[in-house]
C-alpha cells in the first residue's frame, strides 16, 4: 500500500513516519508512538475519549487522518503534566473526584484545556458546552464541572 512521509510534532516532541492514507491520529499516536493515554471508545465520534489538541483545538483524533495532522501541534493529555508535576486541571480532577473509571478523563481535560486557553472564566454552561462531546458513564459530569470550575476562581 502507498505510504506518505508524515512529520508529526506530539507535546514538542518531533516525528518522522511513514504513513498510508486512511491511518487515523488514534492509530497513529496509540499504536506507533505510544501514547495510549489517548483512548478509543467508540472509534466513531460519539464519545471523545480519543479527544486531542490539534493546533489547540480539540478534535476526535479517531476522525482525523494523521495526514490531516502534518505540520500542527497535537497535545495528548501526557502534555499537559505527569505525576510529578501536574496541570492544575490534572490536580482538580483528582482533588474533586472527577475521575472514577478514568477512561473519559484524558478527553474531559483537554477539552477543558481549550476552553479555558480562549475564556480563563467560563460560565458553568460553557464549561458543559465545552465538554459536551466528552461522554462519561460514572461520574454523572457534576463533579467534573466542580473541578473544571474550581480552577477559574
Ligand atoms: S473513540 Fe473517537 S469519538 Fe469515540
Ligand atoms: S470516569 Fe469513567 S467514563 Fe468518565
Amino acid at each position: 500500500m502507498k505510504t506518505h512521509e508524515l512529520e508529526l510534532i506530539v507535546n514538542g516532541e518531533r516525528f518522522e513516519i511513514r504513513v498510508t492514507a486512511r491511518e487515523t491520529l488514534l492509530q497513529v499516536l496509540r499504536e506507533r508512538l505510544d501514547a495510549t493515554e489517548v483512548k478509543n471508545g467508540c472509534g466513531k465520534g460519539d464519545c471523545g475519549a480519543c479527544t486531542v489538541l490539534l493546533g489547540g483545538v480539540p478534535v476526535n483524533s479517531c476522525l482525523t487522518l494523521a495526514l490531516q495532522a502534518k505540520g500542527k501541534e497535537v497535545t495528548t493529555l501526557r502534555g499537559l503534566g505527569d505525576e510529578g508535576n501536574p496541570h492544575p486541571l490534572q490536580r482538580s480532577f483528582v482533588e474533586k473526584g472527577a475521575a472514577q473509571c478514568g477512561f473519559c478523563t484524558p478527553g474531559q481535560i483537554l477539552s477543558a484545556k481549550a476552553l479555558l486557553d480562549r475564556n480563563p472564566k467560563p460560565t458553568r454552561w460553557e464549561i458543559r458546552e465545552a465538554i459536551s462531546g466528552n461522554l462519561c458513564r460514572c461520574t454523572g459530569y457534576n463533579k467534573i464541572v466542580e473541578a473544571i470550575e474550581a480552577i477559574t476562581q
